[in-house]
């Protein structure tokens, strides 16, 4: 899958809408509780019932959920573009806190970005490289704020729901992951009630949290984020050069004091629950580049076409880019990088043609 198409995919949304928020509380996924309780039934009297179900039901075991460290380092390192902060942020803080037995607190990302830097895509390589099961995990809890809690339904309502869901769901896995987009779209109350979930504590009525991951999405911040790699374009310096200590300050602060912002007036910063703020940068032309032919490559392994830099070249010239006289940064990152591509060589290549044929496609022009 390109990098466009890599919106998450939402197994979870429809059924996590109907529970989180407004008010149609009667359906609880029917199927898992039927499976728990057969598997809980039989469990009892066939000793080696949950080996036969952990093999076609996916559990709460290693064999389901386990961490790749270089399946993770060799798909940030082929997949992800222009982003060697997030890169180097998010494996350092998952190789150590998947292999610490004991962490003390649940690992708690907060990815910063304009649209298209590839803040989904970046959290899908990472469900991908812990969960077998992909974005389908049961134990991958996937929450749209907008979608999810909308500012008019009753707040006490979504806080207790959503408090219940994130409970119920630990209590089944430790290792469970809980993906809040737009975050900065989300009711404060909302998010202070999420926080002792994230704190330093062994656990809470009986159920410790110190093994699920959450990772927040959100906007925020994307106005100090452009503005350091601008610094950096302009000086003509590398954006690789970019420490993350050109940015954290300026970062937490311009999100502390977004005034808009729900997440960020609430204790998580205060109390310094985040654990890791992840900035990711405006795409450069170059960036584009990478990411069209990464995608050619993909449709190459499919028989469609060869991967062609003359072409990735004029597709990535027709993008829009900002700010409009230097032209710096693609304005949509690499989204809708498929369709664009598709609209481009439509006439030139049939999609679809048989594999067989694929080496008459060379020319892409
Ligand atoms: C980990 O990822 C690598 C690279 O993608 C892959 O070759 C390997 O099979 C994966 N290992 C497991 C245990 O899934």
């Amino acid at each position: 899958m390109g990098f466009s198409s890599a919106r998450l995919k939402m197994g979870h949304v429809l059924l996590l809408w109907i529970l989180v928020c407004p008010g149609v509380t009667g359906a609880i996924e029917p199927i898992s509780i039927a499976v728990g309780m057969a598997a809980g039934f039989l469990n009892r009297y066939l000793p080696n019932y949950e080996s036969i179900l952990s093999y076609f039901y996916e559990r709460c075991q290693p064999e389901w959920i386990s961490f790749n460290q270089t399946g993770l380092k060799t798909d940030l390192e082929n997949r992800l573009f222009g982003q060697h902060l997030a890169s180097r942020i998010i494996l350092k803080s998952l190789n150590d806190f998947m292999s610490n037995d004991n962490p003390k607190k649940p690992l708690v990302l907060s990815l910063h970005g304009s649209a298209g830097t590839g803040k989904n895509f970046v959290t899908k390589l990472i469900v991908e490289n812990i969960y077998k099961e992909g974005m389908k995990s049961k134990n991958v809890h996937f929450f749209n704020s907008f979608l999810h809690f909308p500012h008019h339904s009753p707040i006490s309502a979504c806080k207790t729901q959503l408090q219940q869901w994130i409970k119920s769901s630990v209590s089944n896995c430790e290792r469970s992951m809980f993906i809040f987009d737009e975050m900065d779209k989300m009711h404060p109350g909302l998010i202070d009630s999420i926080k002792p979930y994230l704190d330093y504590y062994d656990e809470l009525d009986g159920v410790s949290y110190r093994k699920s991951i959450f990772i927040f999405l959100s906007n925020d911040g994307e106005k100090s984020i452009i503005e350091t790699a601008l610094d950096f374009w302009r000086a003509g310096r590398n954006r690789e050069e970019i420490d993350l200590t050109d940015l954290e300050e300026s970062l937490s602060f311009s999100i502390f004091n977004n005034e808009n912002s729900g997440f960020f007036h609430s204790s998580l910063i205060k109390d310094n629950l985040v654990d890791f703020f992840v900035p990711l940068f405006p795409l450069e032309y170059s960036h584009v580049v990478q990411c069209i032919m990464a995608e050619m490559k993909i449709r190459a392994s499919k028989g469609e076409g060869l991967p062609d830099l003359d072409v990735a070249n004029k597709v990535a010239k027709e993008w829009r880019y900002f700010p409009k006289t230097e032209r710096a940064f693609s304005s949509t990152g690499c989204k809708t990088i498929e369709s664009k591509l598709d609209y481009y060589t439509s006439n030139k290549i049939p999609r679809h043609r048989p594999p067989r044929r694929a080496e008459g496609s060379a020319k892409l022009q």
